[in-house]
Order: structure tokens, then sequence, then C-alpha cells
């Protein structure tokens, strides 16, 4: 199966994508995760990219999509993935359908994930990261036992360089601009199911789930 999670900062994508990749057995690839695993070791990419991601725009289309297209080589991407943050622009989404068709494969559903302003600027603002497995807890919602610590690994948890307000605004503003047109763009193609995305984390993953899981039986993992 091969699925798109799409929705602003702070809509859950990379939450909902780690609790969809056990269910589905299939990866999640978040271009984000990607991205800053590239600044983080320093590589050219990692260099160039950080200039956008540190002011909250889109890194250019053509560094995500080889970025991309070489996580999809791997092995475990053959029964599919969660593709979460990628596309966000119509280039973006025409590179994916170029390299999907090469491969004579194509996506099954885009999932949008729908959330209200101000619930995404309290999520992102009291968001931590796990440095070691990169899993999610919020200072409020879903706090770690340990401040400071992750439950899963005991690794460090760091708060992200771009969730400072201004960033944030910065990040919703591009969003709005050129990510949501891919709303409409995959309506039209029928592959769009909005999922209300308020509530317990477990809750919303029932409604992807059971989305996802009501396609056809030919698309399940
Ligand atoms: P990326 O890392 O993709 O960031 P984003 O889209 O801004 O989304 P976030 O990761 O901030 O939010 P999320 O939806 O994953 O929410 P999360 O689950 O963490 O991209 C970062 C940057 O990289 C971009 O700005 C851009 O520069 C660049 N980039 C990446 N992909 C690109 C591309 N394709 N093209 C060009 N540039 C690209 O949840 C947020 C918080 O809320 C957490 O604390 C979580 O615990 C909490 N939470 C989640 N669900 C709930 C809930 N139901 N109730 C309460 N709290 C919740
Ligand atoms: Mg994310």
């Amino acid at each position: 199966m091969r699925v798109v999670l799409v929705g602003p900062p702070g809509a859950g994508k990379g939450t909902q994508a780690r609790v969809l990749q056990s269910t589905f057995g299939i990866p999640q690839i978040s271009t984000g995760d990607l991205l800053r695993e590239a600044v983080r070791e320093g590589t050219p990419l990692g260099k160039q990219a950080r200039i956008y991601m540190d002011k909250g725009e889109l890194v250019p289309d053509s560094l995500v999509t080889s970025l991309l297209a070489e996580r999809m080589e791997k092995a475990d991407c053959e029964k599919g993935f969660l593709l979460d943050g990628f596309p966000r622009t119509i280039v973006q989404a025409d590179a994916i359908d170029a390299e999907l068709g090469r491969r004579h494969q194509q996506l099954d559903a885009v999932i949008s994930i729908v959330v209200t302003r101000q619930e995404l600027v309290e999520r992102l603002s009291g968001r931590w990261v796990c440095r070691s497995c990169q899993a999610m807890y919020h200072e409020r919602f879903t706090p770690s036992k340990r401040s400071g610590v992750c439950d899963a690994c005991s690794g460090e948890l760091y708060q992200r360089s771009d969730d400072t307000a201004e960033t944030v605004n910065a990040r919703l503003e591009v969003y709005e601009r050129s990510t949501a047109p891919l709303l409409s763009y995959y309506r039209d193609r029928t592959l769009l199911y909005d999922i209300d995305g308020m509530g317990a984390p477990e809750a919303i993953a029932q409604r992807i789930s059971m989305t996802l899981k009501s396609l056809s039986p030919h698309t399940a993992a």
C-alpha cells in the first residue's frame, strides 16, 4: 500500500505515521527526518537544506525529490510506504507519480489530517523529540514519564529549532501557499480522504486505519 499523509505542520503526520507503520507493516518515509539527518551529518545537501529549514521555507523540489527517490530504492519499500511530508508541491506530486510509474506502481490513498490552527500552534510549541529514536512527545498532551528522557529508548529529548513561534508562523503560511493546493489536486483524482485530526492520537490512528482498510483488497499491505 502506498499512502501519502498530508497536513499542516503539527497536524500529527509523524505521530500517526509511526503508529501506522506497525499496523500495516510498511515504512514511514519522512522527508523532514531525512533532511534533519542530512543537516546533522553536515552533508552538502544538508548544508543547503538548512538555510531553508531554519527559515521555515520549503527546500527546493530538486533536492527533496532526489533524496526521496534514493530512499525509495531500499528493499523495505517493496510492499509500500507511508510518505510523511512529501509531496508538498505540485512539482513534487508529479515527481512521485513519475517515480512510481517507472516501477508500474501508483499511489493508493492520500490522507489529509485536518486540525485547527490554534491546536497546531499549541502542539508545535510543546513538542519534544527523541534524538535517538525520533519518538514524539508533547509536554502537556503526551509527556514522557521522566522530563527530557525518552520512554522508549532513554534517549535525550530536544525541541526542534524550527518550532519557534516565528518559524512556525512562516511554516503555516508556506503550507497554505504551496501545499494546500495539493488537496484539490488529489481530490480531483479521487485519492483524497479527509480525516478529523482532533482528539486523542489513538482515536485518529483508528480513523485512518479504518479508512485504509476499507480500500479495495488489492491495495492492502
Ligand atoms: P517536517 O519535518 O515535515 O515538518 P512539518 O510538515 O512542519 O510537520 P511537523 O513535523 O512539524 O508536524 P507533524 O504533522 O509531523 O506533527 P507531529 O506528529 O510531530 O518538515 C520540516 C522542514 O523540512 C520544512 O519546513 C521544510 O523546510 C523541509 N521539508 C520537509 N519535507 C519537505 C518537502 N517535501 N519539500 C520541501 N521541503 C521539505 O505532532 C506535533 C506535536 O503534536 C508533537 O508534540 C505530538 O506529540 C503532538 N501531537 C500529535 N498528535 C496529537 C494529538 N492528537 N493530540 C495532542 N497532541 C498531539
Ligand atoms: Mg513531522
